[in-house]
């Protein structure tokens, strides 16, 4: 059914009719419509959409033409489409840690497409993916954009920003000397230069590693990358660019320099304490834990050919990572849901969701997280994480209630992204 509905969109459009041949006027009876805003829920609601974005959404049936589809989701719970701030689509599909190594990137960019639709299909309707080479996230995201293929709406930052030999430079290490990542840069003249390149090739962020990181080789995970006058520096250029800046940072001198530099998001943030939670929230920087995945590596890692420097890496950190995002909620960080979707399959990001409950968060708190919080870390808050009028029709449904189990999201049963149905 998901499959034929799919292959149907696209094909729709593949043979060149017009957006409004799919994207008419279309109705949503919604039997629980939960506000992710207020947690609260409204039965027996209405949601008008045209062309893709909600008209309105009422108790009352509102007007509609004559030959208006009515979807029904009566016996559902309906809530705007998750969101995961923090993943990989664009790479291969092998589970082998080593056959990444020898992929070209044009293989990857078609693992991408297969990757966005199964993340699309689980209910994620948008993402930021933070980190792809030679701009093949770009690429994607334009595709899927144009209707060309199936997948959720996409933020990316093309080739992450690094240092020689540090983590974002040190996961491509193929043993030639020569051989260096597409986004790496040394001092702040050459980090700016990065930034324009990829500015000009149309990225929607700028990521960059702030310290080293568990699947890179000999990087360390608590040591601080670059220093404060290039985070500074790639902060300033970002900004002024209007791109939002993304810190991959595990250790706490990176953390914070990070922050000080003035990123708009921490990833991973494994190592925090007091002071740089007080930091955080001083100048609102948001974080982007990803705590499910110690649970994947750590089961699953070492039958993936994950060497054993990066399990060893990942045992120091997990722990220490739930630790910290406990203690952040508490605090009452501003959080997003971040998952690194990549390291463990795509589809499975809502997973993350039922861990941020265990690990402090209320469901309502978790699912503000995966909606509005990462609208606002986007920029996109008038648009995406709420069902509202003038926001655009990305709408999911459960067969129960999320906010008494957050784990329903794991398996969604409608998907529509821009007021068409993708999953039913
Ligand atoms: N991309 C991250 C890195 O390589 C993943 C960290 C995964 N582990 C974790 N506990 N968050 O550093």
């Amino acid at each position: 059914m998901k499959t034929t509905i799919t292959r149907l969109s696209a094909a729709t459009l593949l043979l060149g009719l017009s957006q409004a041949a799919f994207a008419d006027e279309v109705l949503i009876k919604a039997g629980h419509l939960v506000d992710v805003a207020s947690g609260k829920v409204a039965m027996s609601q209405w949601i008008k959409v045209n062309d893709g974005v909600i008209i309105s959404v009422s108790s009352q049936k509102p007007e509609v033409s004559q030959d208006t589809k009515t979807i029904d989701l009566s016996d559902k719970f309906v809530m705007p489409g998750l969101m995961d701030m923090h993943t990989h689509v664009v790479r291969g599909l092998s589970k082998n840690f080593y056959d990444g190594y020898f992929q070209s990137p044009h293989r990857a960019v078609i693992g991408g497409v297969v990757n966005a639709e199964k993340t699309l299909m689980a209910g994620i309707t948008t993402i930021r993916n933070v980190g792809a080479s030679d701009f093949q996230d770009v690429a994607l995201r334009n595709a899927i954009n144009a209707g060309e293929v199936p997948g959720p709406r996409m933020a990316v930052s093309g080739p992450a920003l690094g240092i020689s030999g540090g983590h974002c430079d040190a996961n491509s290490l193929n043993h030639s000397f020569k051989e260096k990542a597409g986004g790496i840069a040394d001092g702040p003249w050459a980090v700016r230069q990065k930034i324009r390149e990829n500015v000009k090739y149309q990225v929607d962020l700028i990521k960059f590693c702030a310290t080293g990181g568990v699947f890179s080789k000999g990087t360390k995970v608590g040591q601080r990358q670059y220093t404060l006058e290039e985070m500074k520096a790639i902060v300033d250029e970002a900004h002024t660019h209007n791109r939002t800046v993304a810190a991959h940072a595990h250790g706490t001198e990176g953390i914070q320099y990070a922050i000080k530099a003035g990123v708009d998001s921490i990833e991973h943030a494994s190592f925090l304490d007091k002071q740089t939670i007080k930091l955080a929230k001083k100048y609102g920087t948001v974080l982007s834990m990803d705590i499910y995945n110690t649970e994947y590596t750590l089961a699953e890692g070492a039958k993936n050919g994950v060497p054993q420097e990066n399990i060893d890496k990942e045992k120091q950190v997990g722990t220490k990572q739930r630790q910290s995002f406990k203690m952040a909620v508490k605090a009452g960080v501003k959080m997003v849901m971040g998952t690194d979707a990549g390291i463990y399959p795509h589809g499975d990001n809502a997973k993350q969701l039922s861990r941020m409950v265990k690990f402090g968060m209320t469901p309502l708190q978790a699912i503000q997280a995966a909606t509005i919080n990462s609208a606002q870390l986007l920029n996109w808050q008038d648009k995406v994480g709420q069902l509202k009028p003038k926001y655009y029709a990305d709408i999911i449904a459960v067969d129960s209630s999320p906010l008494e189990n957050v784990a329903v999201l794991e398996n969604v049963s409608f998907v529509m992204k821009g007021g068409v149905v993708y999953k039913n």
